[in-house]
């Protein structure tokens, strides 16, 4: 039993540093973990937008939901972009992106920070402050999309 359980802890001890090396199996598991996040980016933030277009009813519960799934997935797609491998494995990035990745790495940040301010509007529930902090928040999306996403 006591063999059992030392032999178990030993493979443990072996087994969890490969596993907690990285979370992705290769590049284009990197690849396709941040265009699926982009994409749950989109679907938030889409929601948010028909509200404050007014093509649903404004709701500040609905909201504040969004926002913060807005707040944590605004800062998970950027360390996809150094993963080994992943700039062979393709995605649809404009080959500047590799000479570039302080200034993504930056923008990711911008738009983390951006994500954490509204979401504190959000949770106050003030409309005029909603929409200050969505604007700020969706400028980020063209401005590297320009530079870095193929079209
Ligand atoms: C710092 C740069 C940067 C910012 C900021 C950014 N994106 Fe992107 N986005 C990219 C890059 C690069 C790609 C291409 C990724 C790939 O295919 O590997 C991309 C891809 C996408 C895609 C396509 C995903 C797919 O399925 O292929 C969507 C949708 C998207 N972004 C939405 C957004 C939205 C919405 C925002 C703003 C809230 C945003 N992005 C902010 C760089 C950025």
């Amino acid at each position: 039993m006591k063999k059992a359980l030392i032999s178990s802890l030993l493979c443990l001890s072996f087994a969890l540093p490969v596993v907690a090396a990285t979370a992705f199996t290769d590049g284009k598991d990197a690849v396709s973990y941040r265009q699926a996040n982009f994409q749950m980016i989109r679907h938030n933030m889409g929601d948010i937008q028909d509200m404050i277009r007014g093509n649903v009813a404004f709701d500040v519960e609905r909201v504040k939901r969004r926002a913060e799934a807005l707040a944590l997935l605004s800062r998970l797609p950027w360390e996809t972009f150094t993963v080994p491998g992943t700039q062979a494995a393709g995605g649809e990035v404009k080959p500047a992106i590799w000479d570039n990745l302080v200034d993504v790495q930056e923008r990711g940040e911008k738009l983390a920070a951006d994500a954490a301010a509204l979401l504190v509007a959000a949770k106050a529930g003030e409309q005029a402050a909603i929409r200050k902090a969505f604007s700020d928040y969706a400028r980020n999306c063209k401005a590297c999309h320009d530079k870095y996403k193929a079209d």
